[in-house]
């Protein structure tokens, strides 16, 4: 048995009508089903604006979206709109934010395997910061630079830090692909190259731990690395990465933006790191932002065993349960402070059993085939890494705002599924 679905999990506008639905900004949430179709993912606007500025206000004017987390125009445009830098890790992603008319000295290029192609686009265009991961790069960067410019570079560091986080978002520690490790000597090297190429500024440095980190202290960890590193270069920036985790389910709990400053400022003056130090949050803004929902399908009993309920969507809008055995909550916004007193496993669409959404999940016992059902917090790397698996369209993105639904990425067509092919 599971209380009505926790405030915690929904976005910042979230409103139970008095007849039981769920208003996310000032909309009724059953109701985008209708409009819109569904799998839809519905984004509370005034969240994300409200966490961009936050972000921003804690963390000053170098602070970034991770783009990663969920990109599209109109999100470039928002965190633009914010005052937020935009974290780009692809040649796709710097495309985007430049198709949404972000100004290329905004935007901050990471991957540990950029291509040619894309440093010379990014060279190009100009952007604000490239932030280097290997020698080849750098070398790269110094031979495509046109003669009279400097290209603002970071250099990234392993710093040897554990994040406590699922293995696969784990970036700190020393065996990993990213970046130059600090305690082989690589990260010194990378600095004395970079000093020492004509083309390259070298603004600072960057590290990012991992993702999902609910344990803060990590940060504190990290600074303290990178200070000691730092302490005979003098360095004008210092990027922290992103990897403040949220709260996924009723029992979690996540630090919140504050409480990530205060410690990254507190070790920064602790350790004497006397420069400007900066974050690039993705998860943290958007995640809680959004729900998911789907309409219910089959309803299948089976006794003794567990009710399985399907859904028209599954792990390819939401990749993370069987990526990760990330775990959600889930519920009706019918009823949204219903008793959910049913436990079912929420499952999608597609031709396998690892297909689960919730694993272990609690609704109202008047559930029915019809209804629409909601997972929240799925804001962050849900569309981002959603996938045409089985041929299946991906979802309709809407943004939420004063009583008004805005189609900002429409659902794909059988036509969009055809496009690429050539024969
Ligand atoms: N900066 C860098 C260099 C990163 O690699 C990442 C995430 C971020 C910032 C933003 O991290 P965030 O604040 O969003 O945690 N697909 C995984 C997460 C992968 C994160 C990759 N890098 C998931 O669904 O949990």
């Amino acid at each position: 048995m599971k209380n009505p679905i926790e405030g915690h999990l929904l976005p910042d506008t979230a409103r139970v009508g008095q007849d039981g639905h769920l208003f996310v900004g000032g909309v009724r949430v059953a109701d985008l089903a209708y409009e819109f179709g569904t799998p839809l993912f519905v984004y509370d606007e005034a969240h994300l604006r409200n966490r961009c500025r936050d972000v921003v206000s804690v963390f000053g004017d170098g602070a970034t979206y991770a783009t990663k987390a969920f990109l599209c125009k109109a999100m470039a445009r928002l965190a633009h709109e914010e005052g937020m830098r935009l974290d780009v890790a692809t040649g796709g992603e710097m495309h985007v934010a430049l198709a949404a008319g972000v100004p290329a000295d905004r935007l901050v290029l990471h991957g540990n395997n950029k291509s040619t192609d894309e440093l010379a686009a990014a060279i190009d265009v100009g952007v604000g910061r490239i932030v280097v991961d290997s020698l080849d790069e750098l070398e790269r960067i110094e031979r495509l630079a046109p003669s009279g410019r400097q290209i603002p570079v970071l250099l990234r560091l392993t710093p040897g830090v554990e994040a406590h986080t699922h293995e696969f978002v784990s970036t700190g520690q020393d065996d990993s692909k990213f970046g130059f490790t600090v305690s082989s000597g690589a990260a010194k090297a990378a600095v004395d190259a970079a000093r020492s190429a004509p083309h390259l500024d070298l603004r600072g440095i960057h590290c990012h731990i991992g993702s999902q980190v609910l344990r803060v202290d990590s940060y504190a960890r990290a600074l303290e690395v990178i200070a000691d590193f730092a302490a005979g270069f003098a360095f004008d920036e210092v990027v922290v990465g992103g990897g403040l985790g949220v709260a996924y389910t009723s029992d979690e709990r996540a630090p919140g933006l504050t409480e990530w400053s205060s410690v990254i400022s507190e070790a920064a003056q602790r350790v004497g790191l006397d420069a400007q130090i900066t974050v690039e949050p993705g998860r943290a803004v958007v995640a809680t932002a959004a729900m998911t929902i789907y309409t219910v399908g089959t309803i299948k009993d089976l006794p003794g065993i567990r009710t399985y309920v399907s859904v028209d969507g599954g792990m390819s809008d939401n990749a993370r349960p069987v990526m990760y055995g990330s775990r959600y909550e889930t519920f009706l916004p019918r009823a949204a402070h219903a008793e959910r007193s049913k436990p079912i496993r929420l499952v999608g669409k597609h031709c396998e059993s690892g297909d689960v959404i919730v694993r272990d999940g609690w609704v109202p016992p008047d559930i029915r085939v019809g209804d629409i059902i909601a997972t929240p917090v799925t804001g962050a790397y849900g569309y981002s890494m959603s996938s045409n698996y089985n041929r299946v369209p991906r979802p309709a993105v809407v943004f939420v705002a004063d009583g008004n639904a805005r189609l900002v990425i429409r659902r794909e067509s059988i036509a969009d599924l055809l496009s690429t092919d050539t024969g």
